[in-house]
Protein backbone atom coordinates (compact mmCIF):
# COMPACT_ATOMS: atom_id res chain seq x y z
CA UNK A 1 0.00 0.00 0.00
CA UNK A 2 1.60 3.48 -1.18
CA UNK A 3 1.61 6.58 1.78
CA UNK A 4 2.51 9.94 2.10
CA UNK A 5 6.28 10.52 3.77
CA UNK A 6 7.59 14.42 4.26
CA UNK A 7 11.55 14.75 4.14
CA UNK A 8 12.76 18.29 5.98
CA UNK A 9 16.36 19.00 4.08
CA UNK A 10 17.52 22.69 5.09
CA UNK A 11 14.36 23.50 6.69
CA UNK A 12 12.26 22.97 4.09
CA UNK A 13 9.30 20.26 3.46
CA UNK A 14 9.11 18.05 0.91
CA UNK A 15 6.65 15.15 0.51
CA UNK A 16 7.05 12.01 -1.44
CA UNK A 17 4.69 8.95 -2.42
CA UNK A 18 6.33 6.15 -0.45
CA UNK A 19 5.60 2.05 -0.94
CA UNK A 20 6.61 -1.02 1.06
CA UNK A 21 7.43 -4.19 -0.67
CA UNK A 22 8.34 -7.44 0.47
CA UNK A 23 11.64 -8.31 -1.74
CA UNK A 24 13.15 -11.54 -0.43
CA UNK A 25 11.78 -12.31 2.81
CA UNK A 26 12.75 -8.42 3.83
CA UNK A 27 10.27 -4.91 3.83
CA UNK A 28 11.67 -2.47 1.48
CA UNK A 29 11.24 0.80 1.06
CA UNK A 30 10.50 2.26 -2.70
CA UNK A 31 9.68 5.84 -3.61
CA UNK A 32 7.22 6.06 -6.06
CA UNK A 33 6.81 9.75 -7.01
CA UNK A 34 7.87 13.04 -5.97
CA UNK A 35 4.21 14.83 -4.36
CA UNK A 36 5.61 19.07 -3.69
CA UNK A 37 6.42 21.09 -0.98
CA UNK A 38 2.67 21.16 0.67
CA UNK A 39 0.62 18.70 2.72
CA UNK A 40 -2.31 20.06 0.79
CA UNK A 41 -0.48 19.36 -2.11
CA UNK A 42 1.04 16.72 -1.50
CA UNK A 43 -2.25 14.51 -0.63
CA UNK A 44 -4.27 15.83 -3.63
CA UNK A 45 -1.62 14.14 -6.02
CA UNK A 46 -1.12 10.98 -3.91
CA UNK A 47 -5.03 10.14 -4.11
CA UNK A 48 -4.74 10.74 -8.12
CA UNK A 49 -1.40 8.15 -8.15
CA UNK A 50 -3.29 5.85 -6.23
CA UNK A 51 -6.46 6.21 -7.71
CA UNK A 52 -4.54 5.32 -11.12
CA UNK A 53 -2.67 2.57 -9.72
CA UNK A 54 -5.78 1.23 -8.59
CA UNK A 55 -7.13 0.96 -11.98
CA UNK A 56 -4.19 -0.24 -13.63
CA UNK A 57 -3.43 -3.14 -11.07
CA UNK A 58 -7.26 -3.82 -11.97
CA UNK A 59 -6.32 -3.85 -15.62
CA UNK A 60 -3.15 -5.92 -15.25
CA UNK A 61 -5.44 -8.62 -13.28
CA UNK A 62 -8.17 -8.61 -15.77
CA UNK A 63 -5.27 -9.39 -18.63
CA UNK A 64 -3.53 -11.65 -16.44
CA UNK A 65 -6.95 -13.44 -15.76
CA UNK A 66 -8.01 -13.25 -19.67
CA UNK A 67 -3.80 -15.38 -20.51
CA UNK A 68 -5.09 -17.87 -18.19
CA UNK A 69 -8.19 -18.47 -19.66
CA UNK A 70 -7.04 -18.67 -23.10
CA UNK A 71 -4.02 -21.03 -21.93
CA UNK A 72 -5.99 -22.90 -20.07
CA UNK A 73 -8.80 -23.36 -22.78
CA UNK A 74 -5.59 -23.89 -25.48
CA UNK A 75 -4.70 -26.50 -22.54
CA UNK A 76 -8.54 -28.47 -22.94
CA UNK A 77 -8.27 -28.48 -26.86
CA UNK A 78 -5.48 -30.52 -26.29
CA UNK A 79 -6.88 -32.50 -23.82
CA UNK A 80 -9.59 -33.07 -26.02
CA UNK A 81 -8.97 -33.49 -29.66
CA UNK A 82 -6.32 -36.45 -29.54
CA UNK A 83 -4.86 -36.89 -33.08
CA UNK A 84 -6.36 -39.90 -34.81
CA UNK A 85 -3.82 -42.16 -37.11
CA UNK A 86 -5.00 -43.24 -40.18
CA UNK A 87 -5.56 -46.86 -39.27
CA UNK A 88 -7.70 -46.01 -36.07
CA UNK A 89 -9.60 -43.55 -38.61
CA UNK A 90 -10.20 -46.70 -40.47
CA UNK A 91 -11.28 -48.96 -37.74
CA UNK A 92 -13.59 -46.17 -36.18
CA UNK A 93 -14.62 -45.46 -39.77
CA UNK A 94 -15.68 -49.95 -39.88
CA UNK A 95 -17.14 -49.67 -36.45
CA UNK A 96 -19.95 -46.90 -36.68
CA UNK A 97 -20.80 -47.73 -40.46
CA UNK A 98 -19.06 -44.84 -42.59
CA UNK A 99 -17.02 -46.73 -44.68
CA UNK A 100 -15.82 -50.86 -45.37
CA UNK A 101 -13.61 -52.60 -47.33
CA UNK A 102 -14.98 -53.99 -50.52
CA UNK A 103 -16.12 -57.32 -50.30
CA UNK A 104 -14.84 -57.51 -46.98
CA UNK A 105 -16.27 -61.46 -46.85
CA UNK A 106 -13.42 -62.45 -49.57
CA UNK A 107 -10.61 -60.44 -47.43
CA UNK A 108 -11.41 -57.26 -49.51
CA UNK A 109 -9.86 -55.93 -52.28
CA UNK A 110 -7.04 -53.47 -52.03
CA UNK A 111 -7.85 -50.12 -53.69
CA UNK A 112 -11.38 -50.23 -53.44
CA UNK A 113 -13.96 -49.11 -50.79
CA UNK A 114 -17.47 -49.00 -49.80
CA UNK A 115 -19.29 -45.87 -48.51
CA UNK A 116 -21.59 -48.10 -45.44
CA UNK A 117 -25.13 -45.94 -44.21
CA UNK A 118 -23.60 -42.77 -42.75
CA UNK A 119 -20.25 -42.69 -45.20
CA UNK A 120 -22.98 -42.52 -48.28
CA UNK A 121 -24.88 -39.58 -46.29
CA UNK A 122 -21.53 -37.31 -45.14
CA UNK A 123 -20.27 -38.07 -49.01
CA UNK A 124 -23.25 -36.76 -50.50
CA UNK A 125 -23.50 -33.59 -48.56
CA UNK A 126 -19.75 -32.78 -49.38
CA UNK A 127 -20.89 -33.22 -53.24
CA UNK A 128 -23.91 -31.18 -52.37
CA UNK A 129 -21.85 -28.42 -51.01
CA UNK A 130 -19.56 -28.54 -53.53
CA UNK A 131 -22.05 -28.37 -56.48
CA UNK A 132 -24.14 -25.85 -54.86
CA UNK A 133 -21.09 -23.32 -54.05
CA UNK A 134 -19.20 -24.00 -57.72
CA UNK A 135 -22.68 -24.49 -59.68
CA UNK A 136 -25.57 -23.58 -58.40
CA UNK A 137 -24.38 -20.11 -56.86
CA UNK A 138 -22.32 -19.21 -59.85
CA UNK A 139 -23.94 -17.35 -63.13
CA UNK A 140 -20.89 -19.03 -65.50
CA UNK A 141 -21.38 -23.03 -64.79
CA UNK A 142 -23.16 -25.45 -65.94
CA UNK A 143 -23.54 -29.36 -64.94
CA UNK A 144 -22.35 -32.52 -66.68
CA UNK A 145 -22.65 -36.33 -66.12
CA UNK A 146 -20.61 -37.49 -68.87
CA UNK A 147 -20.30 -41.62 -69.07
CA UNK A 148 -17.30 -43.54 -67.74
CA UNK A 149 -15.93 -44.82 -70.58
CA UNK A 150 -15.48 -42.54 -74.17
CA UNK A 151 -14.69 -43.55 -76.81
CA UNK A 152 -11.04 -44.69 -76.58
CA UNK A 153 -9.33 -41.79 -79.15
CA UNK A 154 -10.31 -39.96 -75.98
CA UNK A 155 -7.51 -40.85 -73.81
CA UNK A 156 -4.79 -40.68 -76.98
CA UNK A 157 -5.49 -37.34 -77.68
CA UNK A 158 -5.28 -35.94 -74.26
CA UNK A 159 -2.13 -37.91 -73.57
CA UNK A 160 -2.87 -40.16 -71.22
CA UNK A 161 -2.43 -43.44 -73.46
CA UNK A 162 1.22 -42.01 -73.35
CA UNK A 163 2.14 -40.06 -70.64
CA UNK A 164 -0.39 -41.07 -67.55
CA UNK A 165 2.01 -43.35 -66.10
CA UNK A 166 3.75 -43.48 -62.53
CA UNK A 167 7.34 -45.66 -61.77
CA UNK A 168 7.25 -48.19 -59.80
CA UNK A 169 9.79 -48.84 -57.14
CA UNK A 170 10.32 -51.98 -54.81
CA UNK A 171 12.50 -52.33 -51.58
CA UNK A 172 14.92 -54.72 -52.11
CA UNK A 173 15.02 -55.75 -48.25
CA UNK A 174 11.37 -55.13 -47.10
CA UNK A 175 9.83 -55.55 -50.70
CA UNK A 176 7.13 -53.21 -50.27
CA UNK A 177 6.35 -51.42 -53.40
CA UNK A 178 5.89 -47.65 -53.51
CA UNK A 179 5.26 -45.09 -56.73
CA UNK A 180 7.15 -42.31 -57.51
CA UNK A 181 6.81 -39.61 -60.12
CA UNK A 182 8.47 -40.11 -63.19
CA UNK A 183 10.07 -36.48 -62.83
CA UNK A 184 11.95 -38.32 -59.27
CA UNK A 185 13.18 -40.91 -61.14
CA UNK A 186 17.24 -39.59 -61.24
CA UNK A 187 17.22 -38.26 -57.84
CA UNK A 188 15.21 -41.20 -55.92
CA UNK A 189 18.09 -43.31 -57.32
CA UNK A 190 20.90 -41.31 -55.99
CA UNK A 191 19.07 -41.06 -52.51
CA UNK A 192 18.02 -45.05 -51.78
CA UNK A 193 20.14 -47.21 -52.70
CA UNK A 194 18.21 -49.98 -51.13
CA UNK A 195 15.26 -49.20 -53.72
CA UNK A 196 14.54 -51.06 -57.07
CA UNK A 197 13.08 -49.20 -59.92
CA UNK A 198 10.78 -51.59 -61.82
CA UNK A 199 9.83 -49.33 -64.51
CA UNK A 200 6.68 -47.63 -65.52
CA UNK A 201 3.07 -48.52 -65.36
CA UNK A 202 0.10 -47.20 -67.17
CA UNK A 203 -2.49 -45.59 -64.35
CA UNK A 204 -5.21 -46.25 -66.95
CA UNK A 205 -7.60 -49.07 -66.25
CA UNK A 206 -8.62 -51.11 -69.59
CA UNK A 207 -11.44 -52.93 -70.21
CA UNK A 208 -12.98 -54.67 -73.29
CA UNK A 209 -16.45 -52.93 -75.08
CA UNK A 210 -18.35 -55.16 -76.54
CA UNK A 211 -18.93 -59.53 -76.52
CA UNK A 212 -18.20 -59.96 -80.10
CA UNK A 213 -15.58 -57.97 -81.67
CA UNK A 214 -15.07 -56.81 -78.34
CA UNK A 215 -12.72 -53.02 -78.90
CA UNK A 216 -9.95 -51.81 -76.07
CA UNK A 217 -11.77 -48.91 -73.88
CA UNK A 218 -10.23 -47.55 -70.52
CA UNK A 219 -12.61 -46.29 -67.78
CA UNK A 220 -11.52 -42.99 -67.48
CA UNK A 221 -8.72 -41.60 -64.68
CA UNK A 222 -10.37 -38.26 -64.90
CA UNK A 223 -13.62 -36.32 -65.30
CA UNK A 224 -12.19 -33.54 -67.52
CA UNK A 225 -11.90 -34.95 -70.74
CA UNK A 226 -15.68 -35.58 -70.39
CA UNK A 227 -16.24 -31.41 -70.41
CA UNK A 228 -13.83 -31.16 -73.26
CA UNK A 229 -15.73 -33.83 -75.35
CA UNK A 230 -18.91 -32.25 -74.81
CA UNK A 231 -17.61 -28.38 -74.47
CA UNK A 232 -19.52 -27.58 -78.31
CA UNK A 233 -22.34 -29.38 -77.62
CA UNK A 234 -22.97 -27.71 -74.36
CA UNK A 235 -21.78 -23.94 -75.14
CA UNK A 236 -24.65 -24.75 -78.41
CA UNK A 237 -27.27 -26.23 -75.87
CA UNK A 238 -26.33 -23.62 -73.10
CA UNK A 239 -25.76 -20.51 -74.83
CA UNK A 240 -23.14 -20.15 -72.66
CA UNK A 241 -20.65 -17.17 -73.60
CA UNK A 242 -17.64 -16.90 -72.81
CA UNK A 243 -16.05 -16.99 -69.92
CA UNK A 244 -18.17 -19.78 -68.58
CA UNK A 245 -17.44 -23.53 -67.01
CA UNK A 246 -18.64 -26.97 -66.87
CA UNK A 247 -18.36 -28.73 -63.67
CA UNK A 248 -18.69 -32.62 -63.17
CA UNK A 249 -18.40 -34.95 -60.11
CA UNK A 250 -18.03 -38.32 -60.98
CA UNK A 251 -16.13 -41.63 -60.01
CA UNK A 252 -12.41 -42.18 -61.96
CA UNK A 253 -10.27 -45.67 -61.91
CA UNK A 254 -6.42 -45.14 -62.04
CA UNK A 255 -4.68 -48.68 -61.39
CA UNK A 256 -2.82 -47.22 -58.48
CA UNK A 257 1.07 -49.30 -57.92
CA UNK A 258 0.27 -48.98 -54.45
CA UNK A 259 -3.31 -47.79 -53.13
CA UNK A 260 -2.40 -47.29 -49.48
CA UNK A 261 -3.66 -44.31 -46.66
CA UNK A 262 -6.81 -45.76 -46.26
CA UNK A 263 -9.41 -43.32 -48.50
CA UNK A 264 -6.40 -41.56 -49.55
CA UNK A 265 -4.83 -43.40 -52.62
CA UNK A 266 -7.33 -45.47 -53.97
CA UNK A 267 -8.04 -47.29 -57.29
CA UNK A 268 -11.80 -46.02 -57.45
CA UNK A 269 -12.53 -42.24 -56.54
CA UNK A 270 -14.72 -39.39 -57.20
CA UNK A 271 -12.98 -36.09 -58.58
CA UNK A 272 -15.00 -32.79 -58.33
CA UNK A 273 -13.80 -30.66 -60.87
CA UNK A 274 -14.66 -27.99 -63.46
CA UNK A 275 -12.95 -26.60 -67.00
CA UNK A 276 -13.52 -22.86 -66.83
CA UNK A 277 -13.20 -21.62 -70.37
CA UNK A 278 -11.69 -18.29 -71.13
CA UNK A 279 -10.82 -16.20 -74.34
CA UNK A 280 -7.19 -16.23 -74.65
CA UNK A 281 -6.96 -12.87 -74.92
CA UNK A 282 -8.86 -11.80 -71.89
CA UNK A 283 -6.59 -11.24 -69.35
CA UNK A 284 -8.36 -9.57 -66.78
CA UNK A 285 -11.25 -10.98 -64.57
CA UNK A 286 -13.83 -8.88 -63.74
CA UNK A 287 -14.61 -11.15 -60.71
CA UNK A 288 -11.83 -11.16 -59.14
CA UNK A 289 -12.43 -8.76 -55.97
CA UNK A 290 -10.89 -7.80 -52.99
CA UNK A 291 -12.42 -10.93 -51.17
CA UNK A 292 -10.26 -12.47 -53.78
CA UNK A 293 -7.13 -10.42 -53.32
CA UNK A 294 -7.52 -10.50 -50.15
CA UNK A 295 -7.38 -14.26 -49.81
CA UNK A 296 -4.10 -15.20 -47.11
CA UNK A 297 -2.33 -18.55 -46.89
CA UNK A 298 0.78 -20.77 -46.43
CA UNK A 299 2.12 -20.67 -49.66
CA UNK A 300 5.32 -22.95 -50.91
CA UNK A 301 6.58 -21.55 -54.14
CA UNK A 302 9.03 -23.12 -56.89
CA UNK A 303 11.92 -21.19 -55.81
CA UNK A 304 11.96 -22.66 -52.06
CA UNK A 305 11.28 -26.08 -52.98
CA UNK A 306 14.63 -26.10 -55.57
CA UNK A 307 16.12 -24.88 -52.62
CA UNK A 308 15.75 -28.32 -50.80
CA UNK A 309 13.36 -26.06 -48.41
CA UNK A 310 9.39 -27.00 -47.58
CA UNK A 311 9.39 -23.38 -45.45
CA UNK A 312 6.21 -22.17 -45.76
CA UNK A 313 5.59 -18.25 -46.59
CA UNK A 314 2.39 -16.28 -45.22
CA UNK A 315 1.44 -15.48 -48.58
CA UNK A 316 -2.19 -12.67 -49.89
CA UNK A 317 -3.58 -13.99 -53.49
CA UNK A 318 -2.43 -10.20 -54.69
CA UNK A 319 0.72 -10.78 -53.58
CA UNK A 320 1.22 -13.99 -56.10
CA UNK A 321 -0.51 -11.95 -59.27
CA UNK A 322 1.95 -9.31 -58.89
CA UNK A 323 4.84 -11.60 -58.62
CA UNK A 324 3.05 -12.85 -61.88
CA UNK A 325 2.77 -16.80 -60.33
CA UNK A 326 -0.53 -16.84 -62.06
CA UNK A 327 -2.95 -15.23 -64.15
CA UNK A 328 -6.27 -13.22 -62.68
CA UNK A 329 -8.50 -15.98 -63.58
CA UNK A 330 -6.54 -18.56 -62.36
CA UNK A 331 -6.08 -16.51 -59.11
CA UNK A 332 -10.15 -16.42 -59.20
CA UNK A 333 -10.79 -20.11 -58.83
CA UNK A 334 -7.84 -20.90 -56.74
CA UNK A 335 -9.32 -18.09 -54.15
CA UNK A 336 -12.56 -19.39 -54.48
CA UNK A 337 -11.31 -23.08 -53.92
CA UNK A 338 -9.51 -21.70 -50.79
CA UNK A 339 -12.95 -20.16 -49.39
CA UNK A 340 -15.03 -23.23 -50.51
CA UNK A 341 -12.23 -25.14 -48.02
CA UNK A 342 -12.82 -22.87 -45.06
CA UNK A 343 -16.55 -23.14 -45.49
CA UNK A 344 -16.03 -27.04 -44.91
CA UNK A 345 -13.98 -26.39 -41.93
CA UNK A 346 -11.06 -26.82 -43.75
CA UNK A 347 -8.51 -24.08 -42.69
CA UNK A 348 -5.15 -26.49 -42.25
CA UNK A 349 -4.06 -25.81 -45.87
CA UNK A 350 -1.38 -24.87 -47.75
CA UNK A 351 -1.12 -23.69 -51.56
CA UNK A 352 2.29 -25.35 -53.38
CA UNK A 353 3.46 -24.43 -56.65
CA UNK A 354 4.23 -27.49 -58.49
CA UNK A 355 7.75 -27.46 -60.20
CA UNK A 356 8.41 -26.59 -63.86
CA UNK A 357 9.80 -30.76 -63.99
CA UNK A 358 6.29 -31.81 -62.24
CA UNK A 359 3.09 -30.42 -64.17
CA UNK A 360 1.41 -32.77 -66.27
CA UNK A 361 1.86 -32.91 -69.73
CA UNK A 362 -1.28 -30.88 -69.93
CA UNK A 363 -0.39 -28.02 -67.36
CA UNK A 364 1.89 -24.89 -67.88
CA UNK A 365 0.72 -23.91 -64.12
CA UNK A 366 -0.61 -25.61 -61.32
CA UNK A 367 -1.27 -25.49 -57.65
CA UNK A 368 -1.86 -28.35 -55.02
CA UNK A 369 -4.11 -27.77 -52.12
CA UNK A 370 -2.53 -29.66 -49.48
CA UNK A 371 -4.55 -30.44 -46.18
CA UNK A 372 -2.35 -31.66 -43.06
CA UNK A 373 -3.58 -35.45 -42.53
CA UNK A 374 -2.37 -37.56 -39.98
CA UNK A 375 -0.03 -38.89 -42.42
CA UNK A 376 1.42 -35.71 -43.40
CA UNK A 377 0.69 -32.51 -45.42
CA UNK A 378 -0.72 -34.20 -48.61
CA UNK A 379 -2.64 -32.94 -51.67
CA UNK A 380 -6.32 -32.82 -51.25
CA UNK A 381 -6.68 -30.90 -54.89
CA UNK A 382 -5.40 -28.98 -57.18
CA UNK A 383 -5.54 -26.07 -59.97
CA UNK A 384 -4.09 -26.33 -62.96
CA UNK A 385 -3.77 -24.14 -66.01
CA UNK A 386 -4.66 -26.46 -69.57
CA UNK A 387 -4.35 -24.17 -71.58
CA UNK A 388 -5.53 -24.54 -75.01
CA UNK A 389 -3.96 -28.22 -74.94
CA UNK A 390 -7.32 -30.48 -74.61
CA UNK A 391 -9.04 -28.68 -77.02
CA UNK A 392 -6.52 -28.56 -79.47
CA UNK A 393 -6.13 -32.21 -78.79
CA UNK A 394 -9.25 -33.03 -79.32
CA UNK A 395 -9.70 -30.98 -82.58
CA UNK A 396 -6.72 -32.88 -84.39
CA UNK A 397 -7.62 -36.78 -83.85
CA UNK A 398 -11.16 -36.03 -84.17
CA UNK A 399 -11.02 -33.88 -87.09
CA UNK A 400 -13.81 -31.53 -85.42
CA UNK A 401 -14.01 -27.67 -84.73
CA UNK A 402 -13.16 -26.80 -81.48
CA UNK A 403 -13.44 -22.68 -82.00
CA UNK A 404 -16.29 -21.50 -81.46
CA UNK A 405 -17.01 -17.44 -82.04
CA UNK A 406 -16.29 -15.09 -79.09
CA UNK A 407 -19.09 -11.94 -78.93
CA UNK A 408 -17.01 -9.42 -76.91
CA UNK A 409 -13.41 -10.21 -79.01
CA UNK A 410 -15.24 -10.78 -82.27
CA UNK A 411 -13.01 -13.57 -82.91
CA UNK A 412 -13.20 -17.35 -83.65
CA UNK A 413 -11.02 -18.83 -80.80
CA UNK A 414 -10.45 -22.39 -79.03
CA UNK A 415 -10.36 -21.06 -75.22
CA UNK A 416 -8.30 -21.61 -72.86
CA UNK A 417 -8.61 -23.24 -69.85
CA UNK A 418 -8.53 -23.16 -66.36
CA UNK A 419 -9.04 -26.12 -63.73
CA UNK A 420 -9.68 -26.58 -60.50
CA UNK A 421 -10.15 -30.04 -59.34
CA UNK A 422 -10.91 -31.53 -55.96
CA UNK A 423 -10.66 -35.49 -54.63
CA UNK A 424 -13.87 -36.03 -52.68
CA UNK A 425 -12.74 -38.82 -50.92
CA UNK A 426 -10.01 -36.70 -49.55
CA UNK A 427 -12.24 -33.98 -48.37
CA UNK A 428 -14.46 -36.62 -46.75
CA UNK A 429 -10.79 -37.68 -45.13
CA UNK A 430 -9.97 -34.81 -43.79
CA UNK A 431 -13.46 -33.50 -42.28
CA UNK A 432 -13.33 -36.94 -40.45
CA UNK A 433 -9.92 -36.50 -39.49
CA UNK A 434 -10.72 -32.90 -37.88
CA UNK A 435 -13.63 -34.12 -36.44
CA UNK A 436 -13.15 -36.73 -34.12
CA UNK A 437 -12.18 -35.54 -30.84
CA UNK A 438 -11.55 -37.66 -28.09
CA UNK A 439 -13.20 -36.29 -24.53
CA UNK A 440 -11.92 -36.97 -21.52
CA UNK A 441 -14.48 -35.11 -19.31
CA UNK A 442 -17.31 -37.23 -21.49
CA UNK A 443 -15.01 -40.05 -21.74
CA UNK A 444 -16.20 -40.15 -25.20
CA UNK A 445 -15.82 -39.48 -28.97
CA UNK A 446 -17.71 -36.56 -30.22
CA UNK A 447 -17.44 -36.35 -33.81
CA UNK A 448 -17.50 -32.48 -34.50
CA UNK A 449 -18.69 -32.62 -38.31
CA UNK A 450 -19.57 -29.38 -39.28
CA UNK A 451 -23.92 -29.24 -38.64
CA UNK A 452 -24.90 -29.25 -42.37
CA UNK A 453 -22.61 -31.93 -43.02
CA UNK A 454 -23.32 -34.26 -40.47
CA UNK A 455 -24.81 -37.52 -41.80
CA UNK A 456 -27.72 -37.57 -39.05
CA UNK A 457 -28.70 -33.91 -38.07
CA UNK A 458 -30.95 -35.01 -35.15
CA UNK A 459 -31.86 -37.87 -33.10
CA UNK A 460 -35.52 -38.17 -30.98
CA UNK A 461 -35.82 -39.59 -28.04
CA UNK A 462 -38.78 -40.52 -25.50
CA UNK A 463 -37.83 -39.58 -22.57
CA UNK A 464 -38.87 -43.15 -21.21
CA UNK A 465 -40.63 -46.29 -23.24
CA UNK A 466 -44.11 -45.16 -22.65
CA UNK A 467 -46.99 -44.88 -24.78
CA UNK A 468 -47.74 -40.85 -24.32
CA UNK A 469 -43.93 -40.22 -24.61
CA UNK A 470 -43.47 -42.18 -27.61
CA UNK A 471 -46.50 -41.04 -29.73
CA UNK A 472 -45.33 -37.01 -29.64
CA UNK A 473 -41.34 -38.74 -30.32
CA UNK A 474 -42.74 -39.93 -33.68
CA UNK A 475 -44.84 -37.24 -34.89
CA UNK A 476 -42.19 -35.10 -34.77
CA UNK A 477 -39.91 -37.92 -35.99
CA UNK A 478 -42.23 -38.77 -38.94
CA UNK A 479 -42.08 -34.78 -39.85
CA UNK A 480 -38.57 -34.38 -39.84
CA UNK A 481 -37.58 -36.84 -41.86
CA UNK A 482 -39.57 -35.03 -44.92
CA UNK A 483 -36.59 -32.43 -44.36
CA UNK A 484 -33.45 -34.36 -43.04
CA UNK A 485 -32.03 -37.82 -42.24
CA UNK A 486 -33.08 -37.92 -38.46
CA UNK A 487 -33.01 -41.03 -36.56
CA UNK A 488 -35.89 -42.29 -33.46
CA UNK A 489 -34.42 -43.99 -30.47
CA UNK A 490 -36.05 -45.10 -27.61
CA UNK A 491 -33.32 -47.88 -26.34
CA UNK A 492 -30.99 -47.43 -23.60
CA UNK A 493 -30.31 -44.58 -21.03
CA UNK A 494 -30.61 -41.12 -22.02
CA UNK A 495 -26.60 -40.94 -21.32
CA UNK A 496 -25.89 -43.15 -23.27
CA UNK A 497 -28.51 -42.41 -26.75
CA UNK A 498 -26.32 -38.73 -25.84
CA UNK A 499 -23.07 -41.07 -26.23
CA UNK A 500 -24.07 -43.03 -29.51
CA UNK A 501 -24.83 -40.08 -31.29
CA UNK A 502 -22.11 -37.72 -30.50
CA UNK A 503 -19.89 -40.26 -31.47
CA UNK A 504 -21.49 -40.59 -34.91
CA UNK A 505 -21.64 -36.67 -35.00
CA UNK A 506 -25.15 -36.02 -35.23
CA UNK A 507 -25.28 -32.45 -33.75
CA UNK A 508 -28.61 -32.15 -31.75
CA UNK A 509 -30.09 -34.72 -30.01
CA UNK A 510 -34.54 -34.05 -29.11
CA UNK A 511 -35.69 -35.10 -25.82
CA UNK A 512 -39.69 -35.16 -25.21
CA UNK A 513 -40.24 -35.56 -21.52
CA UNK A 514 -42.74 -35.12 -18.99
CA UNK A 515 -42.98 -30.97 -19.68
CA UNK A 516 -43.02 -31.92 -23.35
CA UNK A 517 -46.62 -33.28 -22.61
CA UNK A 518 -47.86 -30.13 -20.51
CA UNK A 519 -46.03 -27.43 -22.41
CA UNK A 520 -45.97 -28.69 -25.74
CA UNK A 521 -41.88 -28.08 -26.27
CA UNK A 522 -38.89 -30.14 -26.27
CA UNK A 523 -35.78 -29.75 -25.65
CA UNK A 524 -32.54 -29.71 -27.60
CA UNK A 525 -29.21 -30.96 -26.83
CA UNK A 526 -25.79 -29.50 -28.77
CA UNK A 527 -23.41 -32.52 -29.60
CA UNK A 528 -20.29 -30.18 -28.74
CA UNK A 529 -21.04 -28.50 -25.40
CA UNK A 530 -24.06 -30.29 -24.32
CA UNK A 531 -25.61 -27.20 -23.58
CA UNK A 532 -29.79 -27.98 -23.86
CA UNK A 533 -32.71 -25.41 -24.79
CA UNK A 534 -36.21 -25.62 -24.74
CA UNK A 535 -38.57 -24.64 -27.73
CA UNK A 536 -41.83 -25.19 -29.07
CA UNK A 537 -42.93 -28.03 -30.76
CA UNK A 538 -44.43 -25.86 -33.45
CA UNK A 539 -41.60 -23.77 -34.09
CA UNK A 540 -38.75 -27.05 -33.83
CA UNK A 541 -38.52 -27.38 -38.05
CA UNK A 542 -37.64 -23.81 -38.37
CA UNK A 543 -35.06 -23.90 -35.25
CA UNK A 544 -33.33 -26.57 -36.41
CA UNK A 545 -33.29 -25.53 -40.24
CA UNK A 546 -31.54 -22.43 -38.67
CA UNK A 547 -29.02 -24.11 -36.18
CA UNK A 548 -28.28 -26.78 -38.92
CA UNK A 549 -27.32 -23.66 -41.53
CA UNK A 550 -25.53 -22.05 -38.80
CA UNK A 551 -27.62 -18.82 -39.29
CA UNK A 552 -28.44 -18.85 -35.00
CA UNK A 553 -26.11 -19.17 -32.15
CA UNK A 554 -27.66 -22.44 -30.21
CA UNK A 555 -27.66 -20.04 -26.87
CA UNK A 556 -30.09 -17.54 -28.50
CA UNK A 557 -32.20 -20.61 -30.10
CA UNK A 558 -34.71 -21.54 -27.73
CA UNK A 559 -34.83 -21.35 -23.61
CA UNK A 560 -31.71 -22.06 -22.27
CA UNK A 561 -32.38 -25.18 -19.67
CA UNK A 562 -30.27 -24.22 -16.43
N1 LIG B 1 -8.22 -33.45 -64.02
C1 LIG B 1 -7.11 -33.21 -63.19
C2 LIG B 1 -6.76 -34.34 -62.36
O1 LIG B 1 -7.30 -35.42 -62.52
P1 LIG B 1 -5.18 -35.09 -60.43
O2 LIG B 1 -4.34 -34.28 -59.52
O3 LIG B 1 -4.52 -36.20 -61.16
O4 LIG B 1 -5.82 -34.05 -61.44
C3 LIG B 1 -7.41 -34.83 -59.08
O5 LIG B 1 -6.43 -35.68 -59.63
C4 LIG B 1 -7.63 -35.12 -57.61
O6 LIG B 1 -8.10 -36.45 -57.47
C5 LIG B 1 -6.39 -35.06 -56.75
O7 LIG B 1 -6.13 -33.74 -56.35
C6 LIG B 1 -6.77 -35.95 -55.59
O8 LIG B 1 -7.52 -35.22 -54.64
C7 LIG B 1 -7.68 -36.98 -56.23
N2 LIG B 1 -6.97 -38.25 -56.46
C8 LIG B 1 -6.02 -38.49 -57.38
N3 LIG B 1 -5.62 -39.76 -57.32
C9 LIG B 1 -6.33 -40.34 -56.33
C10 LIG B 1 -6.37 -41.66 -55.78
N4 LIG B 1 -5.61 -42.63 -56.26
N5 LIG B 1 -7.22 -41.90 -54.75
C11 LIG B 1 -8.02 -40.92 -54.26
N6 LIG B 1 -8.02 -39.67 -54.76
C12 LIG B 1 -7.19 -39.38 -55.77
Amino acid sequence: MAFVVKKTINGNDYYYLNENKRIDGKIKTKSLAYLGKTKKEADKKAKEIIKEMEKNKEQNLIEKETIIKKEKEKEEVKMDSKKITIEELANFCKAKGFVFRSSDIYGGITGFWDLGPLGVELFNNIKKEWWNFFVREKENMVGLDASIISHPKTWKASGHIANFSDVAVINKKTKQAMKIDKSEVEIFKKENPDWEIQGEFSLMFKTKVGALNAEDAYLRGETAQGMFLDFKLIQQTSRMQLPFGIAQIGTCFRNEIAPRDFLFRSREFHIGEFEFFINPEEKTCDLLDSIHLEVEFNFLDEETQKQGSSTLKKVKMKELIARKKLEEWHAYWLAEQILWLKKMNLTEIKIREHTKEELSHYSSATFDLDYEYPFGSKELGGNANRGQYDLTQHQNESKQSMEIFDEKYKNKIIPKVIEPTIGIERIFLAILTKAYNYNKERDNVILKIPRFLSPIKAAIFPIVKKEEFEKISLEIYNDLKKEWFVTYDKSGSIGRRYARNDEIGTPFCITIDEDSLKNKDVTIRDRDTTSQIRVKISELKETLKKLINEEISFEKAGKLVK
